[in-house]
């Protein structure tokens, strides 16, 4: 079925029955709650679900996922106290310097979005050189959001727009869905067609919210440690059970 949409508007897909999505992104959310089952410090929490990120990563190539979009750091995380943002960012360093040959050799391609630099020199020279050393590698894109927050990113797309359109270089009455998503960090990838949130809270916290327009929404209990392949794989098939419509019928 085609429809009046532009092809390269998200909304513009063709409707039907879902079937492997090309582009999934998560909230990986639980990390906390599943070191507190345990009595273990959040930091365990962390470190457990690094591993997760090992295991569908994996799968997610398996299955022929194009892209993987993984939220993990928001720009609202700063909120946490210094002990656990240590925490999290050593584990960055630790997970990139010890998988960055396996993603290599699997043909992953790195990409981030979000001010990573915020991180400080260290790990943003570690990243971008990890960035540098995939970037030829096709056979699946890893996007991970590093103080990431999707207001501040539409927000910087209105502002690119608005500083051409006092410089005379765009005319404001050109400006639409297409301009907008042009200037977004996932400008290039495909469409948002899954978003799952671990951990049983039922909310975005500003992740992606322009992306997720017509993005198809699924929500576990299963804290993100737990999230493994047959996780993975059960969200797949809960994913092509759904109808996907785009406004139409
Ligand atoms: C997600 O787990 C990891 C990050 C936000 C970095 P949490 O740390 O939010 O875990 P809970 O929500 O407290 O269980
Ligand atoms: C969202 O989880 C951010 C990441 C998973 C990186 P949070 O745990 O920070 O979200 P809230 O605070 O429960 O909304
Ligand atoms: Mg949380």
């Amino acid at each position: 079925m085609t429809t009046a949409q532009a092809p390269d508007s998200p909304i513009g897909q063709a409707a039907g029955s879902a079937t492997v999505p090309r582009h999934i992104a998560i909230i990986m959310d639980g990390n906390g709650r599943w070191a507190a089952q345990r009595k273990l410090p959040r930091a365990a929490g962390h470190r457990a679900g690094a591993e997760a990120v090992r295991k569908v990563l994996q799968a997610a190539a398996d299955h022929g996922i194009e892209v993987l979009t993984l939220y993990a750091f928001s720009s609202e995380n700063w909120r946490r106290s210094k002990e656990e943002i240590a925490d999290l960012t050593g584990l960055m360093r630790f997970y990139l310097e010890r998988e960055l040959k396996t993603i290599e050799k699997e043909g992953v391609r790195l990409k981030l979005i979000g001010d990573y630099a915020a991180f400080g020199r260290d790990l943003a020279g570690q990243l971008e050189r990890a960035v540098e050393r995939t970037k030829a590698n096709s056979r699946l894109t890893l996007v991970v959001a590093l103080n990431y927050g999707s207001q501040a990113e539409i927000a910087a797309a209105a502002r690119d727009l608005a500083t051409a359109a006092v410089a005379g270089t765009i005319d404001p009455s050109t400006i639409d869905e297409k301009a907008i998503g042009d200037r977004l960090e996932t400008a290039g990838l495909p469409p948002l067609d899954l978003l799952i949130r671990t951990s049983g809270e039922v909310r975005l916290s500003n992740f992606l919210l322009w992306q997720a327009a017509y993005a198809e929404l699924l929500f576990t209990d299963t804290l993100w440690p737990d999230f493994d392949e047959r996780a993975l794989a059960d969200a797949l098939s809960r994913y092509a059970s759904r109808q996907r419509r785009f406004g139409g019928r």
